[in-house]
């Protein structure tokens, strides 16, 4: 008789079966935070008196963007991988209209309602031309779309880089200059290293509303893959990594128990103080970011940071001439951690 085929799992399913499986540590993939609640309770982060990172990253394009006709002449498109709703691109569409020919606008996003919102947002100021599909795909499709020689200003906002495991970095910006050409730009905002209070304190606000935001990823395993996890039996928490450069959420188990998930029809079993490590947010300096701009074939322009809460936009050049080299501040041991992922 012929083996019974398994039905195929999502990518939701197989991930989080993979994650759940390791022995060592425990982990979800912190892109599966933002399905419709969670991107709403991520959207309420941004406005925590103790999350400064957003607020930042608006000011310094407030204060800087009108610098960008310095460096960028007549773009055909301002590209923004992972646009959200647009907020922030409005000041660097402004100072771009001065030029002497129109550009387009490509938001470049999974999801639907977040590229209508941007539409509706910034519509008035360039031709809003979204693409919906994850940023690998989007861009190779922007790239493949775009036609004659003017150079294009690709946008990666709001330090989502430090989403990415750090030893994944370099290759993640090289696929990123594999599809722009020399003379396009690339902005990217990225969080900074600062006391480590101020950053336990962003990640771990008195209101809670972060910890709801850790806790959903569970409740999004109980929707959509039918598990039963209690949601009041695991905690939030938060660690600063000083080897690492990063602060870590986890999910800790707050007594012994096994927890059934219909999907992969497994019952997956958790000790009392082990955690479910779903997110790492890694903060940096702006040396680093240089180091990260040549390993990866740019040439860092200039950096701008916010003068209230250290966080920095860097803005880099497609250079014909730069070398990919490894980056000078590449920690020894990084490679190490992201294995455990
Ligand atoms: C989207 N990303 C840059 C946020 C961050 O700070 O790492 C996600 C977040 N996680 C907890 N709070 C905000």
């Amino acid at each position: 008789m012929p083996p019974i085929a398994k039905p195929q799992l999502s990518r939701f399913a197989s991930d989080t079966a993979r994650g759940l499986a390791s022995e060592k540590q425990k982990s979800i993939p912190s892109r599966y935070f933002y399905d419709e609640l969670g991107s709403v309770l991520f959207e309420a982060i941004t406005l925590l008196p103790e999350y400064g990172l957003t607020r930042a990253d608006e000011r310094v394009l407030q204060t800087h963007s009108r610098e960008l006709p310095k460096f960028i002449q007549d773009p055909i498109a301002v590209a923004e991988l992972g646009s959200g709703s647009g907020r922030k691109t409005r000041s660097i569409l402004e100072a771009l209209r001065a030029q002497p020919n129109d550009f387009s606008y490509v938001p470049i996003d999974v999801s639907s309602s977040a590229l209508a919102s941007c539409s509706k947002e910034l519509g008035d100021l360039a031709s809003v031309e979204p693409i919906c599909a994850d940023w690998q795909e989007g861009l190779a499709q922007f790239a493949e779309l775009r036609r004659g020689s003017r150079p294009v200003l690709l946008l990666f906002l709001g330090s989502s880089i430090g989403n990415l495991e750090r030893k994944c970095i370099p290759e993640f910006l090289r696929g990123i200059r594999a599809c722009l050409r020399p003379g396009d730009f690339f902005l990217i905002g990225a969080d900074l290293v600062k006391d480590v209070s101020t950053m336990l304190l962003a990640y771990d606000d008195p209101t809670g509303v972060t910890a709801a935001f850790n806790l959903n990823v569970l409740g999004r395993v109980n929707r959509e893959l039918g598990a039963e996890f209690d949601l009041r039996t695991f905690a939030h928490e938060v660690r600063w990594n000083q080897a690492e450069g990063r602060i870590e959420m986890h999910l800790k188990c707050c007594g012994d128990q096994h927890v059934y998930i219909a999907a992969l029809d497994e019952t997956i079993a958790f000790r009392a103080g082990e955690t479910i490590w779903t997110e790492s947010s890694h903060k940096f300096t702006t040396v680093e970011l240089d180091d990260y701009a040549r390993a990866s074939g740019f040439a860092s322009v200039t950096n701008w940071v916010d003068a209230e809460w250290p966080f920095a936009e860097a803005l880099w050049r497609v250079d014909a001439t730069t070398a990919t080299a490894r980056p000078r501040s590449q920690r020894k041991d990084l490679s190490r951690s992201s294995t455990t992922r």
